[in-house]
């Protein structure tokens, strides 16, 4: 019997920390469940929104409709020669996916340690980090459709994966659970260490010839030393993405401002560190009210304790327009407003 909570706080559910009531929430940590639930939500004519960990969501009000709670945990393995496939529960921690397949020598998923959420947001945002993004690994996805009650699988070709984003963040927002996902890994690793942080660090531990572990174990020093701990510090990591403009845009830029930490696309376009442009402006380590801008990246927004969603999204919209102004570049938002 599922049990359905109604005006809980949803605040501490969230690595924001912004407090919001949700009208109707229920935990599911099974595939029933989640049929009772929708089953409810259009018993009683309610919008139903998924939340995983809430590491990228911003609470701005209160949530009207059923909100679900998503705990469905699931590890399944196959080995394929050297391929492992493991089909994960949505509902699960992701590095601690993450930390299990480093430890049992499988490679893949190592660059993307320490990033808060769950496996089923994972292919959402189309996370990535340190030169990887989850679609390098991605094999495919169970979502449950809330409208028909269908599970369809869907491959790489039929999410749309670009930078932080996919079908699920865009036309299926809202209208579709990931219920699993499979990643395929590799038993030789294939380690991405060409980003300069990540070479830094293992320069810093004596390592030449690094195993998927050192990978694994550099990022997370990395992120330790750079990001704050939701756990400690109110935050949904990067605010915003990272920009990316015409080359032609870049190269007026450039002329302008020639330190700017820019990123060649393969289409030709080029990403610009949104980090960087904040810090520009002043922003760094900057205070607004209760909320303010991280002290150590630019691009995270953090809760200082007690700030409440306007007042957070009220910081971004004073960065936004004094990156436009100084830059006339456009900083989207990464994380979700709810
Ligand atoms: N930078 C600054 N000032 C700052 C922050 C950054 O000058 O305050 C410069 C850095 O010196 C560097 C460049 O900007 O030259 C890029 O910075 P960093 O390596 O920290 O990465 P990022 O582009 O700011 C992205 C992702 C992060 C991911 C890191 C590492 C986005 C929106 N963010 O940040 O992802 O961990 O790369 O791969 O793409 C997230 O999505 O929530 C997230 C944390």
């Amino acid at each position: 019997m599922l049990n359905i909570r109604h005006h809980i706080g949803l605040g501490e559910l969230t690595t924001f920390g912004c407090s919001a009531l949700a009208e109707h929430a229920v935990v599911v940590t099974n595939f029933q469940d989640l049929q009772e639930a929708v089953a409810f939500a259009h018993d009683k004519g309610l919008a139903m929104r998924v939340l995983g960990s809430g590491s990228n969501v911003l609470l701005t009000g209160d949530v009207s409709g059923l909100v679900i709670i998503n705990h469905m945990h699931q590890r399944a393995e196959c080995v394929d020669r050297r391929d492992v496939h493991i089909r994960f529960g949505s509902g699960e921690n992701w590095h601690d996916a993450v930390t299990w397949t480093v430890h049992k020598g499988w490679s893949g998923m190592e660059n993307l340690a320490l990033i808060p959420g769950t496996v089923g947001a994972a292919p959402m945002q189309n996370i990535g980090a340190y030169g990887v993004e989850q679609a390098s690994i991605f094999e495919e996805l169970e979502a449950f459709h809330f409208d028909s009650g269908e599970i369809r699988k869907y491959v790489a070709a039929d999410c749309d994966f670009g930078y932080r984003t996919s079908v699920f963040k865009r036309e299926l927002r809202d209208k579709v659970m990931i219920t699993s996902v499979t990643y395929r890994l590799s038993l030789d690793p294939k380690l991405v260490t060409s980003y300069r942080d990540v070479q830094e660090e293992l320069a810093a531990m004596s390592i030449i010839e690094p195993t998927t572990l050192d990978i694994y174990n550099a990022v997370v020093s990395v992120r330790t030393r750079k990001l704050p701990d939701p756990r400690i510090i109110g935050n949904a990591g990067s605010f915003f993405m990272n920009p990316v403009i015409t080359s032609e845009q870049a190269s007026q830029l450039l002329e302008k401002h020639p330190t700017i930490p820019n990123y060649p696309q393969a289409d030709g376009t080029v990403k610009v560190a949104a980090g960087w442009l904040i810090e520009q402006c002043g922003w760094k380590g900057a205070r607004h009210g209760s909320c303010g801008v991280h002290d150590r990246q630019a691009l995270v927004l953090v809760n200082h304790g007690g700030a409440v969603g306007s007042e957070v999204l009220e910081l971004a919209e004073n960065i936004q327009r004094s990156v436009a102004d100084t830059f006339g570049i456009t900083l989207v938002r990464e994380v979700n407003v709810w």
